[in-house]
């Protein structure tokens, strides 16, 4: 029977799928991002034949498996994102705005693991630049010596047919949406493209035991474009991100079959590539001066380790009709959150102000915890009084004005004490904790947010 060729139409951010073209997705909720895409070819198996399935073994839950096998990559940012070291027949997605780093945060692994002693076979396979800018690059980060079986390619069949043969331990693919499968009728980087090459190439790095990296761009709205799919099919998905003014660079797992989530890695671009930062809350308040209004120093944990930051609030006079918020690097929604409560619960009038929030430095922050050192950055400038500068703040803010306790206080407080700071304002709820532990740091506790007004009397 002659195979048959359907049609679908396709939303290039979401993926879901419709019979006719239609201008809005109503899954993601985009304008023109439906294409029409021909399904069927030789990238997918046909349903459609009438051989009878095998019958499949069901075995118990219990029994030898093999251990994982980690490879330490000498780059111990990215094994710690990685959960201890890269597993062999993994697949990875390495998402990330252009211009980020993704091409040389991978080069920079390749060369590193194709430099261990036991010789791993490293390949790098780049649809996006020639040679010779690979080169070029490898030149800049002095690693052109490193034994990485470098080529510009983008027809999948051909990188397929030659890994077949290969003994790789690592393939980079760079990226995934300049690769094409012959078989599939739609333009390199569509959906249909997209999840026909990265399944057969996970399907080889599962059969050939190799670690496969895939580089994915993504959307404006922060998504990995098109392919959210992709983000099913793989073991892991990293995202690079940061600010493109600032140096430091942030690699964070936000799916990890083999290792926790949250975790993230901190490095530095510089001249000579990417450096590792091993200590990021020195780094993220390099810059901080003491004694500002609208300034204090968030405790926060990003994975299993604290990260120290700057929060920094602006309040000023609107001269719009509806006052201005502004947000980088913290959910705007939960900002109206802390606005309401203390509009609500300590009488402050926040109607007629415009609020910047910044954290410093381009990390972004998702935990509550954060609130009650947004809530006091905002009081500190509308007061113009200055915080002390060694004092470090955390707690989240409950919607009766209730201040709560956060996850890992011991963590949050020695990393402080570390860094020098002798202060620390945390939810009241710890006390009973705290007879246990030597914090050697003075504890400040707060129940509710009406006391944080005290704080500028
Ligand atoms: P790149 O790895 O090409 O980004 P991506 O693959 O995510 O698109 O990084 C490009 C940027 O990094 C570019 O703007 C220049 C900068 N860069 C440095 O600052 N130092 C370096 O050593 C290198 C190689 C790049
Ligand atoms: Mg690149």
């Amino acid at each position: 029977m002659a195979k048959k060729s359907t049609t679908e139409f396709v939303c290039q951010n979401c993926g879901a799928t419709y019979m006719k073209w239609q201008g809005k997705c109503d899954s993601c909720g985009e304008w023109n991002t439906i294409v029409e895409e021909k399904q069927g070819g030789e990238g997918f198996s046909n349903l459609n034949t009438k051989s009878k399935g095998k019958m499949i073994d069901f075995v118990s839950l219990s029994g030898s498996s093999e251990a994982l096998s980690r490879t330490h990559t000498n780059i111990k940012e990215l094994d710690r994102v990685l959960g201890g070291g890269l597993v062999s027949g993994s697949a990875v997605l390495v998402g990330g705005d252009p211009g980020i780093g993704k091409s040389t945060l991978l080069l920079q692994l390749t060369a590193s693991i194709a430099n261990l002693p036991n010789n791993p076979q490293c390949y790098y396979i780049s649809g996006e630049e020639a040679i010779d800018q690979v080169r070029l690059r490898a030149k800049r980060l002095g690693l052109e010596n490193s034994p990485v079986h470098l080529a510009s390619a983008t027809d999948v069949k051909d990188i397929i047919a030659t890994l077949e043969k290969s003994d790789a331990s690592v393939v980079i693919i760079d990226s995934i949406q300049t690769m094409y499968l012959d078989g599939v009728e739609s333009t390199p980087g569509s959906v249909s493209q997209v999840r026909a090459c990265s399944y057969e190439l996970i399907k080889l790095a599962k059969k050939k035991n190799f670690a496969l990296f895939l580089v994915g761009h993504v959307t404006k709205q922060g998504s990995i474009a098109g392919p959210r799919v992709l983000e099913h099919m793989v073991d892991t998905v990293l995202y690079f991100e940061g600010e493109r003014g600032h140096q430091f660079r942030i690699l964070r797992a936000v799916k990890n079959r083999y290792g926790a989530t949250d975790e993230i890695g901190v490095f530095e671009m510089q001249d000579q590539g990417l450096v590792e930062v091993e200590n990021p809350s020195a780094l993220f308040l390099a810059e901080r001066q003491g004694n500002i209004s609208g300034s204090c120093v968030f405790a926060g944990i990003e994975g299993s380790r604290p990260v120290l930051v700057e929060i920094q609030a602006l309040v000023s006079p609107t001269s719009y009709s509806s006052p201005k918020r502004a947000v980088v690097g913290w959910d705007s929604n939960r900002l109206s959150m802390v606005l309401a409560v203390l509009e609500a619960r300590c009488g402050l009038s926040l109607s007629s102000q415009d609020i910047y929030l910044n954290i410093a430095g381009g990390l972004k922050i998702s935990e509550p915890a954060a609130d009650l050192s947004v809530a006091m950055a905002i009081i500190s400038s509308m007061t113009n009084k200055p915080l002390p500068p060694d004092m470090v703040i955390f707690g989240e803010i409950g919607l009766s004005g209730e201040i709560r306790a956060v996850n890992q206080p011991n963590l949050r407080l020695k990393e402080a004490r570390k860094l020098g700071f002798n202060n620390a304002i945390m939810p009241a709820s710890l006390k009973k904790d705290k007879k246990n532990t030597n914090y050697d740091i003075s504890i400040h506790e707060i129940g509710n947010v009406q006391k944080l007004v005290n704080w500028f009397n």
